[in-house]
């Protein structure tokens, strides 16, 4: 079995090397890769997850007794393949800071107060038309020392599996308007302008709740067009 990912995606993604982000000068790789082929095993094999999914785990604001503090948000879109047709059944997993712009983690020592109500993950699987939607708060920007006073944008972290840990995608959800992006060296580093706002979210007043939440869509093509063989 060949299993080939089309190499004209690859330009959408960020080199490893990008100076501006200064973590990537220690661990960008100083020698070539190794190219390892890929057996069965790596395209059939198990992946975790899929069934361990339960009920309101898309929805982060109802993870705690009392609801988060912040602007409730709906997000949702749909994974799509390079040809555009949602890939069902895909593990889409979601992290984010708090409206404060803080994260439970040990190593997030901002100043910005925690949310006893917000753990900030979650996770959901993706239909038979490939949509996902999640209920959260809005993150708020936080500062990280990469450069003076550096601030990301606003911003949720995706991770995204498919039939095969092969298939697997990390990728982060901007806000539109938002103008840290312009400084932020992360956003910054896929050179390509039109994948740049490939990873912006669009504002879907459709979507919004009355009264109750605003909503943004963010649509997630994989690459796609030779897609690990699927069960029946
Ligand atoms: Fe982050």
């Amino acid at each position: 079995m060949t299993f080939v990912f089309p190499r004209e995606s690859l330009r959408a993604f960020p080199p490893s090397l990008h100076p501006d982000y200064k973590s990537t000068v220690k661990r960008a790789p100083k020698r070539p890769l190794v190219v390892t082929p890929h057996t069965l095993s790596e395209l059939t094999g198990p992946v975790y997850g899929h069934d361990n999914i339960r009920r309101g785990d898309e929805d982060l604001t109802k993870q705690h007794t009392g609801e988060p503090l912040g602007e409730r948000i709906v997000v949702h879109g749909r994974v799509l393949d390079e040809d555009g047709r949602g890939v069902p059944d895909t593990l889409v997993e979601i992290w984010q800071a708090n409206a404060c712009g803080r994260y439970i983690h040990k190593r997030d020592q901002h100043s910005a107060p925690l949310d006893p109500n917000f753990t900030g993950a979650g996770r959901t699987a993706t239909d038979a038309e490939g949509r996902y939607k999640f209920v959260t708060v809005k993150p708020g920007a936080y500062p990280w020392g990469n450069h003076p006073n550096a601030w990301r944008p606003a911003h949720i972290h995706f991770s995204l599996f498919g039939h095969s840990f092969l298939s697997r995608l990390v990728t982060q959800m901007y806000f539109p308007g938002d103008p840290l992006m312009a400084y932020d060296p992360i956003f910054n580093s896929v050179g390509d302008e039109k994948a740049r706002a490939r990873m912006v979210s669009r504002f879907d007043l459709a979507t919004t709740e009355p009264d109750w939440a605003l909503a943004y869509e963010f649509d997630i093509v994989l690459r796609g067009r030779n897609q690990t063989p699927a069960q029946s």
